[in-house]
């Protein structure tokens, strides 16, 4: 089949190149020409495992990249829009961007010919919306720019798509969700013919709570084993054994029990919020969500917590924090936790030495006067104290390199290390 992809982020380019992967033909459109030139040349625009094999692989013959709506558009049989929905500053969902890819979409479709006006075209919402956006928000204004209603398909097909395992994840799902009609959901149900799953047939307003309720349960599950680790560990009893425990019951499952300094990353904290926001916008007080948010933000504060209560006084202290990206794998910082950690470092006057194999870059960014260093070794040298705040493998090797430390003081945020010197805490353990 033929399709169109609307954005070049995370989402649109994983997609677009796993659907050349499974053979059809994929035309990506962004309005950024760094971007589209940059996919043209084989080169993705994010970080992620196995991708730049495949885009290699397809560039060229199987998928393009384009800038222009209406040779994407006017070439495809249905239309993917993967782009941004940033919270607001009220950590309602911001619809900017889904509503100009529409009327852009909507525009592009009135354009076609007498001969292919007739032709069934499917506009497929993937971005992450809140329930009722698709069918009263994207539809409307597709229709209102020119998509013809008679022969204009609308659908909705979430993504489950984790960072640095999303090819994986795209080609192996564990469920495949399409909301709309039944003609709209049959054409992208085609699509994933090749994946050999499940697929969910539902309307768009059901499968866009669907992906609200799966980030906000995972979310949930994280925060209480974190509530769990905070009560474990004034109890002196090991989180991670309690989690080991309960995770073997198969109502529980041990996924995303790992108790820790709190979860980031583009989705979990904008999910939940924007669910909280629209539950509002209805009159309900969402209480159990305000907790799993306020539990998050809190995890952080306690690796300062546990910190000062070895080092009083941080000022004019070196602080190696270990970790950078929101987790392993990825050189996101969005909503990383170490964000707020060294904020706080900064506020009380320590010196901070970072060190992430991927995400110094993006955090010149937000700090760009904290002292960036290319190993953890060398971030260790002469520290006073160390935090861990991301799941990177490498540091579950670190041993050695803390006796470069003018002291041993090292808070683990995500159980990386086993240290039998110095002092050695863990956030929930
Ligand atoms: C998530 C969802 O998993 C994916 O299905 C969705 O569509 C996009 O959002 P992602 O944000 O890539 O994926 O990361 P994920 O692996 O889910 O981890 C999110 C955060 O939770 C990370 O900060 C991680 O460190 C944290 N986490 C995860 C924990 O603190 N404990 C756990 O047990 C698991």
């Amino acid at each position: 089949m033929n399709v169109a992809i609307i954005g070049t982020g995370y989402v649109g380019t994983v997609t677009g190149t796993c659907f050349a992967e499974l053979g059809h033909n994929v035309v990506c459109v962004d309005v950024d020409a760094a971007k589209v030139d940059q996919i043209n040349a084989g080169i993705p625009p994010i970080h992620e495992p196995g991708l730049p094999a495949l885009l290699k692989t397809h560039v060229g013959k199987r998928l393009r990249a384009t800038d222009d709506y209406n040779d994407a558009i006017l070439n495809s049989e249905v239309t993917f829009i993967c782009v941004g929905t940033p919270s607001g500053d009220d950590g309602r969902i911001d619809l900017s961007i889904v509503r100009s890819a529409s009327t852009s979409i909507g525009k592009a479709l009135a354009e076609r010919s007498a001969d292919a006006s007739h032709t069934y075209h499917v506009v497929v919402v993937k971005s992450t919306v809140v329930p009722g956006t698709t069918d009263e928000v994207v539809a409307p204004l597709i229709r209102a720019n020119g998509g013809d209603a008679g022969v204009v398909g609308i659908a909705m097909n979430p993504e489950f798509l984790r960072e640095g395992k999303a090819v994986h994840d795209f080609m192996n799902p564990d469920k495949i969700v399409i909301g709309g009609d039944a003609r709209a959901v049959d054409t992208v149900a085609r699509l994933y013919e090749k994946i050999p799953c499940e697929i969910t047939r539902t309307d768009t307003r059901t499968a866009e709570m669907i992906k609200y309720a799966n980030n906000s349960f995972l979310a949930t599950k994280i925060s209480f084993a974190n509530e769990i680790g905070n009560i474990c560990k004034k109890l002196g009893i090991d989180v991670y054994e309690v989690m080991s425990a309960i995770g073997k019951d198969f109502r529980i499952s041990e996924q995303f029990l790992n108790a820790g300094a709190g979860f980031g990353g583009s989705c979990f904290p904008k999910d939940v919020k924007a669910l909280i926001g629209r539950a509002g916008e209805l009159g309900y007080d969402p209480l159990l969500l305000n907790a799993v948010i306020m539990i998050n933000e809190e995890q952080p504060m306690r690796m300062i917590e546990l910190l000062t209560n070895r080092i009083r006084d941080v000022r004019n202290r070196r602080i190696a924090v270990l970790g950078l990206s929101f987790k392993n794998d990825t050189d996101d910082i969005r909503e990383s936790r170490s964000i707020p950690v060294i904020r706080e470092l900064l506020n009380r006057g320590a010196t901070v030495a970072a060190y992430d194999p991927l995400a110094a870059e993006n955090m010149r960014e937000v700090f760009p006067d904290i002292l960036y260093c290319d190993s953890a070794k060398s971030a260790l040298e002469d520290a006073d104290a160390c935090l861990i705040m991301t799941e990177w493998a490498e540091f579950g090797s670190l041993d050695q390199e803390f006796d470069a430390m003018r002291e041993i003081v090292v808070i683990d945020g995500r159980r990386m290390v086993s240290l039998d010197r110095g002092v050695y805490e863990g956030i929930c353990w």
